[in-house]
């Protein structure tokens, strides 16, 4: 399988916000950024894989920004490492000043997705080459946060987890 670059996965979703989509603060509601998220990862991973995928987990969400309703809200997503069948998506939330136009970081997050067949058993999908320096940062990283995930998940011992654990020794 050809080896991929994180670009060519690079998934760029604007909207705005709503009044049906806020908190009792008038803020975007949480649970509306997590699913614009999950939708761009998923097209993220779809263009890396060429695959039906799904989302095997949601590794880190950090809501560092209260996003006002009205505001323009752009999610971009990329795959930061593929491993055998699974795919780390990395997402940054940006918003729009109204007047300026300048785009301000409001959060972040990780999304793991996992290529399937059409029964759903997982399929290999194709490696990745990161060029810049951020995605070579994110894709080193990569292999210690899948560790961790499957760590919590009960899916890994942590004894076996040798990558995250060298990073507390
Ligand atoms: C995700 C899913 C396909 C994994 O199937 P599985 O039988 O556990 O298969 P495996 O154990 O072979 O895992 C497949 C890959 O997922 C990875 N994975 C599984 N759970 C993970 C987790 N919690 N965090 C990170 N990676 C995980 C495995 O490490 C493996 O990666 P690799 O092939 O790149 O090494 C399966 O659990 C599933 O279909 N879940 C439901 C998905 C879904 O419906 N999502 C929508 C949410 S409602």
């Amino acid at each position: 399988m050809t080896p991929k670059h994180p670009s060519e996965s690079l998934t760029i979703l604007t909207d705005l916000v709503l009044p049906s989509e806020t908190n009792p603060l008038n803020n975007l509601f949480g649970g509306e950024l997590l699913a614009r998220m999950d939708r761009a990862a998923s097209i993220a991973a779809r263009r890396h894989s060429r695959r039906i995928v799904v989302t095997a987990s949601v590794n880190h969400v950090a809501f560092n920004r209260a996003i006002p309703l009205g505001s323009v809200v752009t999610v971009e997503a990329k795959v930061s490492r593929s491993f055998k069948s699974s795919m780390e998506i990395f997402i940054d939330i940006w918003v729009e000043d109204r007047e300026s136009g300048n785009k301000t970081k409001a959060n972040e997050a990780i999304y793991t997705f996992v290529a399937v067949d059409d029964t759903g058993r997982p399929v290999e999908v194709p490696q990745i080459i990161p060029e810049t320096p951020l995605e070579i940062a994110r894709f080193e990283a990569a292999l210690r946060r899948k560790q961790l995930s499957l760590v919590i998940a009960g899916k890994m011992k942590p004894e076996d987890a040798t990558e995250l654990k060298a990073l507390f020794i």
